[in-house]
């Protein structure tokens, strides 16, 4: 069972293959791209205990040799020294213009292996294998790569598309659910930002697709990638339509910051917060009925999800404390807060007009 996306951009078209059994065919898929018989994979210890045999297993069955670089599992590798140990071990791989890199893991491998490809010998090829649910549905897709720094998340980074995807479903199954659940919140993000459908169809059948069923899962993958690939084909380096992926990453961004990155927030758990307060503010603002935030918000929970601030547990800054923090966000411009806000389930868009004092109120009730 394999679907595939087809990403269109001009002169930098790639297929986003989405199905079971990708990683054992993916030799012959990554050796027709042609370059060196020889491939250097980028990945993490969590992955490479689970799946990196398998891997190198396929690219041998293509008759390609490979050796991987295997960082450290965690938020904390997308960093200046991690991005310099993987220029170094790639040169020391004598990795050429020509040649294809293989970034095998979440999201964190993912942008930092396209950031690592997009630099490196001033851009080579590279493939994404996507091993978690929140890197096959929104970070392998679109060319978005780069590292965090002490300024904040992804501030430094390229637009570098890969070359091919493959999504293999068949690795979700090693996801902790805590995992699974957290990349959720990004998949649930597409139905609320523009296909009201989709979103019914997740409220009926999400439950099924988070207890392992192989069909939904590709569905929900599936849809989730038609639609990222849909606005970067409108805007790939994110001038206008792109900031829709955003829905509920301004939130999100400053309450990652406030649990330092750690495991005591993951980035799909803040995406799922931060949907549920873009929409608590669209009501208040007036935007849409307020029954849409109640239903945003009882799917969110059935699911297991993180719906407000204190849900994350422990201590949080103030509201003024994380709204300054929003104003740190790469999303501003000239000064001002950028919102994806809805006008209804499936209806997002973007806009600066928000009075601080709103944001605030949402803030404080969440808290
Ligand atoms: N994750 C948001 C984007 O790719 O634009």
């Amino acid at each position: 069972m394999t679907t595939t996306v087809a990403v269109a951009l001009p002169g930098r078209e790639y297929d986003v293959l989405i199905g079971t059994g990708l990683l054992a065919g993916a030799g012959h898929r990554i050796a027709a791209l042609g370059g060196r018989r020889h491939v250097a994979i980028l990945t993490d210890a969590t992955v490479a205990g689970l799946h990196l045999a398998t891997l190198q297993a396929a690219l041998a069955d293509a008759g390609l040799t490979s050796d991987a670089k295997v960082l450290p599992a965690g938020e904390g590798t997308k960093s200046w020294a991690a991005l310099e140990a993987c220029c170094d071990f790639l040169l020391d791989q004598k990795v050429e213009r020509g040649d294809v890199v293989v970034a095998f893991g979440g999201g964190v491998v993912g942008d930092l292996g396209g950031f690592v490809a997009a630099i490196l010998r001033r851009g080579v090829r590279f493939v994404q294998i996507p091993t978690t649910l929140l890197a096959q549905v929104d970070s392998s897709v679109g060319g978005k790569t780069g590292i965090n720094t002490l300024h904040g998340k992804n501030l430094i980074g390229a637009f570098h598309q890969p070359s091919l995807v493959l999504a293999d479903i068949d690795l979700l199954a090693t996801l902790p659910r805590r995992d699974f659940l957290a990349g959720y919140g990004e998949v649930v993000k597409y139905g609320l930002l523009g296909d009201a459908a989709f979103f019914d169809w997740l409220e009926s059948n999400a439950p099924a697709m988070a207890d392992g069923d192989i069909s939904a899962r590709v569905h929900a993958v599936t849809r989730s990638v038609q639609m990222k690939a849909e606005i970067v084909l409108r805007d790939e380096t994110e001038q206008g339509d792109r900031a829709l992926l955003n829905l509920g990453h301004t939130f999100c961004h400053a309450l990652e910051k406030a649990t330092d990155y750690s495991d005591r927030l993951l980035h799909g758990e803040g995406v799922s917060i931060g949907c549920a307060l873009a929409f608590e503010l669209s009501a208040r603002l007036g935007l849409c009925s307020q029954e849409d935030p109640s239903r945003v918000r009882a799917h969110l929970k059935a699911m297991g999800q993180k719906v407000d601030i204190r849900d994350i547990g422990g201590d949080i800054p103030d509201a003024e404390t994380l709204l300054g923090w929003m104003g740190q966000d790469k999303k501003v411009i000239a000064g001002k807060l950028r919102f994806v806000l809805a006008r209804g389930i499936g209806q997002a868009f973007v806009t600066s007009d928000v009075p601080a004092d709103k944001v605030l109120g949402v803030l404080r009730d969440a808290a």
